[in-house]
């Protein structure tokens, strides 16, 4: 039997100079394929809004739109660590909102983790959700939550003066008590920084290999769109040419009256 993996065994993962994958997935058959495979994390992401949903952005996603889809993730998973995002607009209002939705999900999904966009703003809700007994995850950089403030899907902490706000902003939700942050979209060299300055795990998307793990959406990995290609991603694979092709193979056998054969009937 494989061990589960907990928040420490995350954790000792850094300690022992061991790098930590992470991958999201929003449905039990692709939970259950990674989990198999080994991957230490999985993230039910709130990114679930683009490639499940078919959004422009993360938004709209609800909390029960989450806990439906980590339900179907934990079903799938044996070993490995289950975190779960908080969707937009469930924890921003109060300190209170944080904790009873981080309760919600938790209760309702059964997973082992939740994670928020955000830093010092969101410090005290950290602080309190974890008081809870629920782990957190933290997630700084690019933060797809915040897109209109932002503007863009640019790369984040080109400058000093932002540099030195990520630094502290990622030392502020370690020690808020986040047993981990996700670094996205920002220069190799502070994602390195930040991750020899944190005893806890940075784990990183479009952060360099000077993270303490690397997480990408399963979609991306897969290539599962073939319109979406940024730097940070590597292909492993090319599902979006497969599945077409085996679908038109399908159409054109039930067109030709070739499927089902004799074999494949009763
Ligand atoms: O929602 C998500 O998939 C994420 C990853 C990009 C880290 O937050």
């Amino acid at each position: 039997m494989q061990t589960k993996k907990t928040i420490k065994i995350i954790q000792a993962l850094k300690q022992e100079g061991k790098s930590i994958s992470m991958l999201t997935a929003y449905d039990f058959t692709t939970a259950s394929l990674l989990d198999a495979a080994g991957v230490d994390m999985i993230l039910v992401g709130d990114s679930l809004s683009n490639v499940f949903m078919g959004n422009e952005t993360t938004i709209a996603v609800t909390v029960e739109q989450m806990i439906y889809h980590a339900k179907a993730v934990m079903n799938g998973v044996k070993q490995a660590l289950v975190v779960v995002d908080m969707p937009f607009g469930s924890y921003q209002i109060s300190d209170s909102q944080a904790v009873e939705n981080a309760i919600h999900i938790f209760k309702h999904s059964a997973a082992h983790a939740v994670k928020l966009e955000g830093g010092i703003e969101i410090a005290s809700s950290v602080q309190k959700i974890v008081a809870a007994g629920i782990p957190v995850m933290g997630h700084l950089g690019l933060t797809p939550q915040s897109i209109h403030q932002l503007g863009s899907y640019e790369v984040q902490a080109k400058t000093t003066e932002a540099q030195i706000n990520l630094m502290e902003n990622a030392k502020a939700l370690e020690a808020a008590g986040c047993f981990a942050i996700v670094l996205e979209k920002v220069p190799k060299t502070i994602a390195t920084e930040i991750a020899l300055n944190l005893k806890i795990p940075v784990i990183g998307i479009g952060a360099g290999n000077g993270c303490n793990g690397q997480v990408l959406v399963i979609n991306d990995l897969l290539g599962m769109n073939p319109g979406f290609k940024p730097k940070f991603v590597r292909k492993y694979t090319n599902l979006h040419e497969v599945i077409s092709e085996a679908v038109s193979a399908f159409i054109k056998d039930v067109q030709l009256k070739d499927f089902p054969n004799d074999q494949e009937s009763y």
